[in-house]
């Protein structure tokens, strides 16, 4: 497995490390983080103390307390592995296990849609990182196998909602299918790994616009293969750039070039990276859709920057020592403002931040907290503390 971990270049973080070392105590916001998930845990327990692992954290409502609960057996639930994967992260295995153990079945059933990806590597990807376990393994790759039956070879990527083809009038992808392919590079498996350089070559040659900024979706003829056209689901219109989306693009990138070591996905990373940082406001936290006539007052998505936070600082091991000094001030600075009393959750409500948006066109998930802007908040301080670690080590 090429964890993020055993990638790490020496010369970059030490000198990127330098810019926001005083300002940002990961140790800190890592104790915060923990206190909330202790408060999670209590508020999912019954009256009798007991968890239904059936059911899973997915947002809490903006002015709400409680967490809306999900049941992990609905076909369209694609946040399942993220709660789970916070507990690994934070250290609760046993709570973790229970959780995971509930989406085993995902993997041995057709596959519903790309999402899968999503819950397996929250679930049982983390818990292998953990725990090394065997069947941990045997379950990621069954799951990549049948993510894998997603694959179209004429058209080169794998298709991201079977129940949609209709809508969109072809074979669909969605720029978050990127994040998913972690799943079929870490099945070792050539077929795999081949699907996956596959739909991100593809990808990068039809999914972006010329200046580096992404579509939601690509549709393409499932037949001929041929690009048919792009536009947007989640995104506030065709031709805007949807934060997220562009967030999936730059962690996916860089994951892609931590498995391949291709230089063409590491340069495309980086492209992106700019297109992303370049229209950010000051805080560093993007608006939901940068295209949004509303700005200034449109919404944040405080989980955009927190996959960007954590792609950052990978990618910053990556490039060349400027580069990464600058790429760590970013990721620092945005986890600063997520840090901060504006965007951190603390005593109104159990998870970690405020201000996401999930589905602003179905009008679902505004400004609230939201499970996966917490996952990767919480990837995000644990890769710079890991960075720190080595770094004192020197
Ligand atoms: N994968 C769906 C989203 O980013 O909202």
């Amino acid at each position: 497995m090429k964890s993020f971990s055993v990638c790490l270049s020496a010369l970059g973080f030490c000198l990127g490390l330098v810019g926001h070392a005083q300002q940002l105590d990961v140790d800190v916001q890592l104790d915060y983080c923990h206190r909330q998930v202790q408060r999670s845990l209590v508020q999912l327990r019954d009256a009798a103390g007991k968890i239904d692992y059936t059911v899973t954290p997915r947002c809490v409502e903006a002015g709400e307390e409680h967490w809306t609960l999900r049941s992990v057996k609905t076909p369209e639930e694609w946040c399942a592995g993220f709660f789970p994967g916070i507990l690994w992260m934070d250290g609760d295995s046993a709570e973790a296990r229970r959780y995971t153990q509930e989406l085993e079945y995902l993997a041995y059933r057709p596959v519903y849609d790309h999402d899968l990806g999503f819950i397996m590597i929250g679930s049982y990807l983390k818990g292998w990182e953990v725990t090394h376990d065997a069947h941990y393994k045997e379950v990621l790759l069954a799951a990549a196998d049948s993510l894998a039956t997603l694959f179209n070879p004429r058209v080169g990527t794998l298709l991201s909602w079977p129940r949609n083809v209709q809508m969109f009038g072809g074979h669909n992808t969605i720029m978050d299918n990127m994040m998913n392919l972690e799943l079929l590079f870490f099945s070792g498996k050539k077929e795999n790994y081949d699907i996956a350089v596959s739909h991100a070559d593809t990808t990068m040659r039809y999914h972006f616009r010329p200046d580096y900024t992404s579509n939601h979706v690509a549709v393409y003829d499932p037949q001929t293969g041929r690009h048919l056209y792009n536009c947007t689901h989640q995104g506030f219109g065709d031709n805007t750039l949807w934060s997220r989306g562009q967030a999936w693009a730059i962690y996916g990138y860089t994951m892609v070039y931590r498995y391949t070591r291709e230089r063409r996905f590491l340069d495309f990373a980086q492209k992106v990276t700019e297109a992303y940082l370049s229209r950010l406001p000051e805080d560093g936290i993007p608006w939901w859709d940068m295209g949004d006539p509303m700005i200034p007052h449109s919404f944040r998505d405080a989980s955009a920057g927190a996959v960007v936070a954590s792609a950052l600082v990978e990618l910053s091991q990556y490039v060349d020592a400027a580069t990464s000094h600058r790429y760590l001030n970013e990721a620092e600075a945005m986890l600063l403002t997520l840090s901060s009393p504006a965007y951190q959750s603390r005593e109104k409500n159990p998870a970690f931040l405020l201000h996401s948006v999930g589905n602003m066109p179905a009008g679902t998930e505004v400004d609230a907290s939201i499970i996966y802007a917490d996952y990767y908040y919480l990837e995000a301080l644990l890769r710079l503390k890991e960075l720190q670690h080595k770094t004192t080590k020197r």
